[in-house]
């Protein structure tokens, strides 16, 4: 396919390096900054250009890969007729698109995208079309990116996001506070990250329920107490420790 990209953050890099990869042709990369967008062009042998009158009549698929509340404001100003539009985006609706081509979609990457990513990972991707033909054209070019594609609509995806949120906007969010508790006590965070690594990959083996360890899951409420007198001084951390211990022990209450 010959595509272009709108935008140059974290998500038009590592989509326009995976879509170069894939033998499709970046025809041409644009961002409201001609300096970003000639920088990703240089990377995937486009073209970098900051006014949307210059975009190439001759793409198949044109990818809008801009920040969420930038997508309508983008989309209003794109006149393409039939050609095939889409949106990266979790949590905006596939309708934004409505009024810049007949054929629109989204290709949400379900994966934490960084733009310094030197090796990419496995990117899952939920896909959409405003017609089966178009979900099915878009599921085929996924295809040739990832081999873990689904169709998803509007409801579905905003789902996803929100699980993808959950596993890994609140993890690591934890891992930060970890990070933050330890460097205050001359604790060597790092020592944390096999069991990070580990806890993360053995979901391979079973489902997460079943592999809870801890405190809270065993009950013992002496350990606990330990842990609520060393977080006495920091209320929300503690507070955080509270929540989550009570969570576990409601779940295995249930079981
Ligand atoms: N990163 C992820 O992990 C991830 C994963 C799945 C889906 N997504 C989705 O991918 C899309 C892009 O996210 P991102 O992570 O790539 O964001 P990002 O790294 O912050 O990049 C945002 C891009 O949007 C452009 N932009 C911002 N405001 C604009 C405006 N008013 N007009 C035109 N362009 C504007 C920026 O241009 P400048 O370079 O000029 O600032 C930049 O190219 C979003 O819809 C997001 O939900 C992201």
């Amino acid at each position: 396919m010959n595509v272009v990209l709108l935008g140059s953050g974290n998500t038009a890099t590592v989509l326009a390096k995976m879509i170069h990869a894939a033998g499709h042709a970046v025809l041409q990369v644009w961002s409201r900054d001609q300096l970003h967008a000639e920088e990703l062009a240089a990377q995937v042998n486009a073209i970098g250009i900051n006014s949307i009158n210059d975009l190439s009549k001759d793409a198949d698929l044109y990818i809008i890969a801009v920040s969420d509340t930038a997508i309508p404001e983008l989309a209003a100003k794109l006149q393409l007729e039939r050609k095939l539009v889409v949106h990266t985006a979790g949590s905006v609706s596939r309708e934004v698109l409505k009024n810049s081509s007949a054929n629109y979609g989204v290709i949400y990457p379900l994966q934490s995208l960084r733009k310094g990513m030197t090796i990419l990972p496995p990117v899952p991707f939920l896909v959409d079309g405003n017609t089966d033909d178009i979900a099915a054209l878009l599921h085929d070019f996924a295809l040739s990116l990832s081999d873990k594609v689904q169709l998803a609509n509007d409801e579905t995806r905003l789902q996803m996001h929100l699980a993808a949120v959950m596993v890994s906007n609140f993890t690591n969010h934890l891992y930060a506070l970890t990070e933050d508790f330890c460097n205050e006590r001359k604790l060597d965070f790092q020592l944390l990250h096999p069991l990070i690594i580990e806890v993360a990959c053995r979901l391979d083996q079973g489902n997460a329920a079943d592999m809870q360890t801890g405190p809270a899951r065993r009950g013992d409420e002496e350990t606990i107490k330990k842990h609520l007198v060393l977080l006495e001084i920091d209320e929300h951390l503690r507070d955080l420790y509270q929540e989550l211990s009570e969570s576990i022990r409601k779940l295995y209450r249930k079981k």
